[in-house]
Parts: C-alpha cells; sequence; structure tokens
C-alpha cells in the first residue's frame, strides 16, 4: 500500500480537529485546510535519551506524519523556536471572533504557519507578524511567500507591539507573557480582541471602550509556551544548578512534593502567583530557581531551600490557596487590565485574587 499523500494527512488533521472540538467556525476550517503544514515545518527536532534527532523531508511518512499531528514540534536545534500545537492555535484563533476584513497583530512569527492561517482567513493585506529574531522573520518570509502570502512580517520586540502602524483590531501572541504590555493596548481598537498565553493559560480580553484597559476570561486548554523573551527570567548558571544540586541551606520535611508543579490546573495558579520560578531536573533530582539567585531541592520527603528567597515556601503557600479555593481550573479566573494595574477575580467576586507585577 503507498504511503499517505500531505494533503491526505492534511485533510486527516483537520478532520481530528473538527471531531475534538477545536475548529469550529467554518471559515477557520477552511483555511486550515487551505495552509500546508509541511511548508512551514521542513524539519523538527525530536528529543528522547538519545538526545535530539532532526526528522525531515528524508524521513519521508514520519515527517509528514509529525507535520499532520497535533502535537507541539521544536522548530530550532536551540529551542529558541517552535511550530504550536495546531488544536491549541484553532482555539486561540477562533477566540479572536473575527467576522473578515479586521487588521491583526501577531507577536511570534515562528515558522509563520499561524501567520499563514491568519493571511488566508483575512488576506495577508491585513496581517503584520513580529518576531524578535531576525533570523526566523527571513526564514518565515521567504516560507509564506513560497505558499502564496505576502504579510508585512518584521523583527522586533513584540512588547512594544507595532507602533508604526496605526491602530489594529486585534492581537494574538503566540509566546508566553507574565503581563499584557499596555503599548498592545495603545494600538488596540476599542472592543479589539488580545489573545495571549499568560503564565500556563491562554487569556482572551477585550479592550473596554471607555479608557485603555481590558476584562477577559482564560480559555480552559492548558498552554506552555517559549517565553516572550523580553519578559523572560534570564538562563540558568551552571553554577546555581551546581549550587542546588550539593548546597547546604535551610532543610525540613516538604508539605507537597514536586508533582504539585506538575498538576496541569494548579500549574496555571501556580505560575500566575510566582512566574519567576523555574523548575529543572538534573540527574533525576527535582530543582526549582528565581532569577535572584534562589533555589529549592526536594529529595525523600525532605526540601533544602538556599538564596534571597524561599521558593517552595512560596510554592507551597500558592498551592494551599489553590486547594482551600476548591481547586478551580483555568476557565473560573477573570482578568482586568486598567493601565499598570492587572487584576485576577476568581468566579463573580468583585474582590481580587491576584496582582500581577509588570
Ligand atoms: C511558539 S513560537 C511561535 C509559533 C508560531 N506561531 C508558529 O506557528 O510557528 C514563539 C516565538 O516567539 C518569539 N518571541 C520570543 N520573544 C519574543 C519577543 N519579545 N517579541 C517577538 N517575538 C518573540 C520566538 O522567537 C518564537 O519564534
Amino acid at each position: 500500500m503507498s504511503e499517505p499523500t500531505s494533503s491526505e494527512y492534511l485533510g486527516k488533521m483537520v478532520a481530528d480537529l473538527v471531531a475534538c472540538g477545536a475548529l469550529v467556525d467554518q471559515r477557520w476550517q477552511a483555511a486550515f485546510m487551505a495552509v500546508p503544514r509541511h511548508l512551514f515545518v521542513p524539519r523538527f527536532y525530536r528529543n528522547d535519551q538519545q538526545g535530539s534527532t532532526v526528522v525531515d523531508e528524508a524521513f519521508g511518512d514520519e515527517w509528514l506524519a509529525g507535520v499532520y499531528s497535533d502535537v507541539h514540534l521544536v522548530t530550532t536545534e536551540d529551542v529558541r523556536s517552535s511550530s504550536t500545537a495546531p488544536s491549541l492555535m484553532a482555539r486561540m484563533l477562533e477566540a479572536l471572533e473575527l467576522e473578515g476584513g479586521e487588521r491583526v497583530l501577531e507577536i511570534g512569527t515562528g515558522t509563520g504557519y499561524n501567520t499563514a492561517l491568519l493571511s488566508e482567513r483575512l488576506g495577508a493585506d491585513h496581517v503584520t507578524s513580529v518576531d524578535i529574531d531576525p533570523d526566523l522573520v527571513a526564514q518565515a518570509k521567504e516560507r509564506l511567500n513560497r505558499a502564496g502570502y505576502s504579510p508585512r512580517v518584521v523583527a522586533a520586540d513584540g512588547a512594544d507591539g507595532d507602533p508604526d502602524a496605526g491602530v489594529y483590531d486585534a492581537v494574538i501572541a503566540t509566546c508566553r507573557l507574565d503581563y499584557i504590555p499596555q503599548a498592545w493596548l495603545n494600538q488596540l481598537r476599542s472592543n479589539g480582541a488580545i489573545v495571549t498565553p499568560l503564565g500556563a493559560g491562554v487569556a482572551v480580553l477585550r479592550k473596554t471602550s471607555a479608557g485603555d484597559g481590558a476584562t477577559g476570561r482564560f480559555l480552559s486548554a492548558s498552554a506552555y509556551f517559549m517565553p516572550l523573551r523580553h519578559q523572560a527570567a534570564p538562563a540558568l548558571a551552571g553554577d546555581l544548578i551546581r549550587l542546588a544540586l550539593h548546597g547546604s541551606g535551610d532543610t525540613r520535611p516538604y508539605k507537597f512534593g514536586a508533582s504539585i508543579h506538575s498538576d496541569n490546573e494548579a500549574r496555571f495558579w501556580l505560575d500566575l502567583t510566582n512566574p519567576e520560578v523555574r523548575p529543572a531536573t538534573v540527574d533525576g533530582v527535582s530543582l526549582f530557581f528565581r532569577p535572584d539567585g534562589s533555589w529549592a531541592r526536594l529529595v525523600d520527603d525532605q526540601v533544602t531551600q538556599g538564596g534571597p528567597s524561599k521558593v517552595w515556601d512560596d510554592i507551597e503557600a500558592a498551592y494551599t490557596t489553590w486547594l482551600a479555593a476548591g481547586r478551580p481550573s483555568r476557565e473560573h479566573y477573570r482578568l482586568t487590565v486598567s493601565g499598570p494595574q492587572q487584576e485576577v477575580f476568581l468566579g463573580d467576586s468583585t474582590e481580587p485574587v491576584l496582582r500581577l507585577k509588570a
């Protein structure tokens, strides 16, 4: 039997996205059918215990099956960019609630696949995409042109939006933020939409008609995007990792083990309350860090902590708050942005449960 063709793979991917409820709007279904993902992902990197393998056209069917599966694919060897899982992309695009004719600003061009979907749906002259990485921008432009789209693609820091191009109807980001940049609100028309990863969730906001504020909610889908580099904590230094692995500090029995940090629903609250905390597993040991040099090591029911702040004390306190609130999932939270004041509410409460720090 012959291998399936790329269009057969594409058709199956779209049918699966419709079946799982990620693609509902027929106009988005048509856009997904029209854009061949393999043109934007000529290779991806598979990481396993043997290390990193590049999977490209030479792998034939394995490459196409990977490209048209609903997973996020690492597309650069140094993991600085990736192609978002199609179902998450579809849910985020649908959350923009576009009618046609809108001008959209995308932050995080990456492979250009999502830029192509927007161009197919709205017309490329309605789409601007920004990525901080000039090499990725050049590559995405080339792929977009080859696929027949020529949107404006700019190498710049997306935290500043696109200050030179007037007002947009919507902003969509595909990198993780810890707060909403005021620049995006300044460049958005009244009632315009922002859809962006925030912590480990996706925030869907509408700009209010009065002033430069916005209100919104979170999608129920979890989202683990790579951070907007502008807001990201610096890379972990080897010295800090060694200190966390072997250093002495304050040791006590832990109340909760490292698994709370990988609980999908808890993680949303833990990341919102402690956006700077970064996990790492080194030699099988669970470590947690802050960029100020604080660290925690969890071994045999004990936590050892060092540095200026107590990382695991803070994570346990946030987890206790989340348990006491009845373990709410992402869609039970709301977000209100009013200038630098960015507040998270739970349910119908008018008292914020959290103020995000810019
Ligand atoms: C998950 S990838 C984007 C996936 C993309 N939408 C696709 O379909 O391939 C995240 C991208 O955000 C970009 N990025 C990170 N920090 C940024 C910033 N400050 N401004 C603009 N882009 C940024 C990265 O270079 C990376 O390409």
